[in-house]
């Protein structure tokens, strides 16, 4: 495979890929990525190296996480793309086979986001826009949860749940963000969608996106609201009290609920909220949902069981005015990678394994730590996995389920 290049006349060019551009590294951090093996991590460094690094010395003595300075493996998922993806020792951010951290677009593949999702704004937002979103096949599975309509999404970001919404039907008729950076991400990719940059908690703000999501319903019913607010957003450094959860996003949110009474709510978080000062957030959002008159339930998803190629591990609250409770979404793939002493096709769970780090982005071309390329042109020849041909915009995640169980 010939070295990514930039590539100048895209408007010709239907065989693009955009935002394959990956970190710098410092001379120490590459010494580091050279000694880690494929599912390696902190522990492969030797101690010459070690020694240099003040940060290695202090994982070595306290007993670091086994992802920090994790290289990836191709027959497994990846592990959780943070935003830190632009540092090697924060998580396993490590390319499989080329010493370097993984792409903007290698991360944007592990979060399920189709090659035509593009990316705007500062080199460093783009890490965070990717990082932060929900993953859109994880997304998809949630929404299928509910009857299609007209949807508003809070908390919108790069638009990571919105598409996930889209792709099961919905239409995302007005989204809030308070970063121009996403909401130009956003814009880009969901353009017929209102998108409104604001912050929700500021007064005028508030009532400006009231009058948003009025003009966009244009007196139709609001089927769903979803929202995804920073986990920190549920509880105020901790000032939540039981009784007085005011300023918080989660609250402002709740308003909106009262206000529009859409018949579906959805919001997602991460796994900490579920012991979030012992278990009473959860149980707050879900008592403010019961007596805003919602059946109300929440469960935990495993990406990859919903053909994300990454383990990553989300809490979605989910709330139905008619009072039919939601069910958990079924699960598609097993969440146990490859048993190579058993050589399986299938967990023991008899369901298709889940995609794989090499299955997800083994196609992209080669780059340079550092270096990279905003669009480039992919090689055609080199697809070589159905989940490749799902993110190029060739197979429907029906056909790739397909494939998967080996119906075909
Ligand atoms: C976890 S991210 C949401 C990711 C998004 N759901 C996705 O799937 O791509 C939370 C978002 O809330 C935004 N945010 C934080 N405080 C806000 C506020 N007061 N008003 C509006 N947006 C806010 C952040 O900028 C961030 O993009």
């Amino acid at each position: 495979m010939s070295v990514a290049t930039e590539c100048a006349n895209e408007a010709e060019d239907a065989n693009l890929v955009y935002n394959h551009v990956c970190a710098r590294v410092s001379s120490l951090d590459m010494e580091m990525i050279r000694a880690i093996p494929p599912g390696g991590n902190w522990k492969n460094i030797p101690p010459d190296i070690v020694n240099k690094s003040a940060r290695l010395r202090q994982i070595r003595q306290s007993g670091g996480r086994t992802t920090y300075y994790g290289r990836l493996c191709d027959d497994m998922p990846s592990y959780t793309i943070s935003t830190y993806f632009n540092r090697p020792g924060n998580g396993a951010f490590i390319h499989p086979t080329q010493n370097r951290l993984i792409s903007q677009r290698e991360a944007a593949r592990f979060q399920s986001f189709l090659d035509s999702y593009r990316f705007l704004g500062s080199f460093s937002s783009i890490f965070k826009q990717i990082g932060n979103a929900v993953p859109p096949l994880l997304a998809r599975a949630a929404g299928a949860l509910f009857k299609p309509g007209r949807t508003v999404d809070l908390f919108a970001g790069a638009g990571g749940l919105s598409e996930g919404l889209r792709l099961s039907g919905h239409s995302i008729v007005a989204a809030a963000e308070i970063n121009p950076n996403m909401c130009a991400t956003y814009s880009l990719n969901h353009p017929s969608s209102e998108v409104l940059q604001v912050d929700i908690t500021d007064g005028q703000g508030f009532i400006k996106l009231t009058e948003c999501i009025e003009n966009a319903l244009s007196g139709k019913t609001l089927q769903l609201l979803a929202a995804g607010p920073p986990c920190q957003g549920f509880s105020i450094a901790g000032k939540w009290t039981h009784t007085d959860p005011r300023n918080t996003l989660i609250f402002e949110t709740m308003k909106l609920v009262e206000r529009f009474q859409p018949e579906n709510v959805l919001f997602e978080n991460v796994p900490g909220i579920v012991s979030m000062l012992s278990g009473s957030v959860l149980q707050k959002v879900l008592e403010m949902l019961g007596s805003l008159g919602y059946r109300s339930d929440w469960f935990a998803l495993r990406a990859e069981q919903y053909c994300v190629p990454q383990r990553r591990r989300r809490i979605f609250i989910v709330g139905s005015r008619k009072g039919v409770q939601p069910q958990r979404p079924e699960v598609l793939l097993s969440c146990e990678p490859r048993n190579h002493t058993m050589g399986t096709e299938e967990g023991a769970d008899g369901l298709p394994l889940p995609v794989t780090v090499g299955e997800a982005i083994s196609d992209l071309p080669p780059i340079l730590s550092g270096f990279g390329a905003g669009v480039c042109r992919y090689d055609s020849d080199q697809v070589s996995s159905d989940y490749q041909r799902m993110m190029r915009g060739q197979l429907s995640l029906e056909g790739f389920l397909r494939y998967r169980h080996k119906q075909d």
